[in-house]
């Protein structure tokens, strides 16, 4: 059987996620819901869940549901995410706590995330206790490093394996969930589920690694957020942790000062902190270090036992993705 194009399954996901339906009141709970779904993201994890289940012999349609799940979750954790970063911008609109306000944004997010779990459990009896013990692991982990990223805001020494470890759980697993549970659904071995998940970790890490990059670098009308987000919060991203560990002392001081003024303001602040970066040459770093773990990623799958040719539809999805510019 031929296998679906990526092109094909993200038109068969975009038509699913189309055809949900959710209440219409009240309305202040649902508006948001329709609002941020509607704004076209990459879809990468629900595409991730679909391709994972044709690649071990699935049909897509049979893992349409958790791949909506998982679509569903992942946007729940962008509205809370943007409460708690203060985001301005996603996908290149209003986010739902500047549309609305925060108190809609909690509770609309809440009912999404309740909503993920009416889809993932659509599935024969067999697979439920699976895929609901699957991604609670993951989505705990999700809020873990949620946390973890927050405490990072504040603290002054956070080391490459602290912002590794975090990366992982607040992005990663979700990629590496979204694959195990296509593989769940198409019957896949443990050993094959197990795999699957590790290439998505490996993927995943690169994923956020771009994500810190771009948040600095990227085309703002493509990449649809505030430039410079990153720096304004002062996060531990990537380009920091990176620059702090190859900083001399004086130019760690001047970093430390930039990024942590409450006098500064923003476009001025945002330039003065891409300037030491760039004197570091942390972008050619960041970008190497994101090779590196799409390089690792990629071993693990080709340590799965199926044929080769399966294999390529996710391949050249995430070649694609690594080379993203939203
Ligand atoms: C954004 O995820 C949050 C991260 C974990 C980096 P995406 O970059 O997948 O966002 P959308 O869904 O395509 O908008
Ligand atoms: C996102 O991390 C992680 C989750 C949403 C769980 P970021 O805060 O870097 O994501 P963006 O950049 O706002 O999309
Ligand atoms: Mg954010
Ligand atoms: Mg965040
Ligand atoms: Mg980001």
């Amino acid at each position: 059987m031929a296998l679906h194009s990526i092109n094909e399954l993200q038109k068969h996901f975009e038509n699913a996620l189309g055809l949900v339906e959710f209440s219409d009141r009240p309305t202040e709970l649902y508006d948001p819901v329709d609002y941020i779904l509607k704004l076209k993201g990459k879809r990468a994890r629900p595409v991730c869940t679909l391709a994972s289940c044709e690649m071990f012999g699935g049909n897509y349609k049979a893992a349409i549901n958790q791949a909506i799940a998982v679509e569903i979750f992942h946007n729940f954790t962008l509205v809370h995410d943007d409460i708690m970063d203060q985001a301005p911008l996603r996908r290149g609109k209003e986010t739902v706590h500047k549309k609305w306000d925060t108190n809609t944004g909690i509770l609309s997010g809440d009912a999404m995330m309740i909503l993920a779990y009416q889809y993932l459990q659509k599935a024969s009896n067999d697979k439920i206790q699976s895929l609901l013990s699957s991604f609670n692991r993951t989505a705990i982990k999700v809020c873990e490093g949620q946390q973890w990223d927050m405490n990072f805001e504040t603290s002054t020494n956070v080391s490459m394996d602290d912002y590794l470890s975090m990366i992982k759980q607040k992005t990663a697993v979700l990629l590496g969930e979204a694959l195990r549970l296509g593989a769940i659904m198409a019957n896949a071995d443990e050993e094959s589920q197990h795999l699957i998940y590790d290439f998505g970790k490996d993927f995943g890490i690169a994923f956020q690694i771009q994500d810190d990059i771009l948040d600095l670098y990227g085309d703002p009308e493509k990449f649809g957020k505030s430039p410079g987000g990153d720096i304004l919060a002062g996060k531990k991203s990537y380009l920091y942790v990176k620059a702090m560990e190859r900083a001399p002392k004086m130019l760690k001081e001047e970093l430390n000062q930039t990024y942590y003024s409450a006098d500064l303001k923003a476009p001025q602040k945002i330039e003065k902190v891409k300037s030491i970066f760039d004197e570091l040459d942390i972008k050619s770093r960041a970008k190497a270090e994101m090779n590196r773990y799409y390089l690792s990623a990629g071993i693990a799958l080709n340590t799965i036992e199926i044929p080769e040719n399966q294999k390529l539809v996710l391949k050249e999805f995430a070649e694609g993705l690594m080379v993203r510019e939203i």
